[in-house]
């Protein structure tokens, strides 16, 4: 039988019993598979390679090794987090990448969307395959493919970019949750205990805020970007709206206006203000949001994010625009 297709008898992953179920039977799967060696993980701290590197640990502990690639394009607060989960409560062993003046030299001067994604891209392997060349007995790459990703494609999670290691570094593929559908994942995830904003996490694009920072990416203005989300973020969590809305975001496009600030005349840049519901991110409605909530995320914005004079609400749906800028 072919090990890509989910058997018709396979039940729906729905509830803690059958979780644990799952569990039991992965653990075992990967001990057996994996035996005495070492397995390799990037870990980005999305949903999947968090309940991958979950599952690695309770099965084979220290014989999985986690790299976390901090590309600079990361939300606020991220990579503490994954430090914090895996290396210090679950004991994982993490080697945290500090890559991120390497990925925005790279990335200076580039506004074009497609180079911009094709750097991120292949830096990313770039990184991955230094840190993979320094490790000894490693001979399994553990990847958070999921169902979707099979049935859409060839199987290869394309924005984790993994998939395009050079031909002589190459390892025997784990993928344990590849039968599973994001739901089942997010089931599973926490009841291995991860914490409830990595299990329940909006979709969040591989090249991070780098499209969000739209044309060629500053420091500066992707600061505006991952103050401005930040801010975004903690107030729908006390709107209660987190877990409501699919997907919500902030943006800073690469333009300034006009404004006023004590008296003197500013010349600075909008945050755009996304918020959108979807099924399966091929089509888009706007959340209406509360014009309240709008007031207070903007009074926040405005004076707490350093460069920006104006807030924008996009009232677009997808199609005729795209959830993402770039
Ligand atoms: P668009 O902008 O095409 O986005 O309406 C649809 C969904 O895909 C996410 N997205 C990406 N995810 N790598 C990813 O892993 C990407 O390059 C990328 N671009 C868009 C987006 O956040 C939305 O959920």
């Amino acid at each position: 039988m072919d090990s890509n297709v989910r058997p018709e008898t396979m039940e729906r992953i729905s509830n803690d019993a059958l979780a644990d179920k799952f569990i039991a039977g992965q653990i075992e799967a990967l001990r057996k598979q994996i035996g005495t060696k070492k397995v390799l993980l990037a870990l980005s701290g999305g949903v999947d390679s968090s309940v991958v590197a979950a599952l690695l640990i309770k099965a084979v502990g220290k014989q999985l090794v986690c790299v976390h690639v901090n590309h600079g394009l990361l939300r606020k607060g991220e990579p503490e987090q994954v430090i914090r989960v895996f290396r210090e409560e679950m004991g994982a062993n993490l080697i945290y990448v500090d890559a991120v003046d390497r990925f925005l030299d790279k990335l200076a001067d580039v506004s074009d969307p497609e180079k911009k994604r094709k750097i991120i891209g292949a830096e990313f392997i770039s990184v991955f395959d230094e840190k993979a060349r320094e490790l000894e007995g490693v001979e399994f790459l553990a990847q958070g493919t999921i169902y979707p990703d099979i049935l859409e494609s060839n199987g290869v999670k394309s924005h984790h970019n993994v998939g395009g290691l050079p031909d002589d570094l190459k390892f025997e593929l784990v993928e344990p949750i590849k039968l599973l559908y994001k739901d089942e994942v997010r089931v599973v995830g926490k009841r291995l205990g991860l914490p409830d904003n990595m299990v329940y996490r909006q979709p969040f694009p591989g090249p991070g805020l780098g499209v969000r920072c739209v044309g060629a990416i500053t420091r500066d203005r992707l600061e505006a970007v991952r103050d401005s989300d930040a801010i975004l973020r903690e107030e729908f969590a006390k709107a209660g709206l987190e877990g409501k809305v699919w997907q919500y975001f902030t943006v800073v496009p690469d333009f300034r206006s006009t404004g006023i600030r004590n008296g003197m005349r500013s010349f600075e840049w909008p945050v755009i203000i996304r918020a959108v519901n979807s099924i399966d991110a091929t089509s888009a409605t706007v959340e209406p949001l509360e014009f309240s909530l709008l007031n207070k995320i903007t009074s926040r914005i405005l004076t707490e994010v350093k460069g920006v004079n104006r807030v924008l609400y996009d009232l677009s749906p997808k199609p005729v625009a795209t959830i993402e800028y770039e």
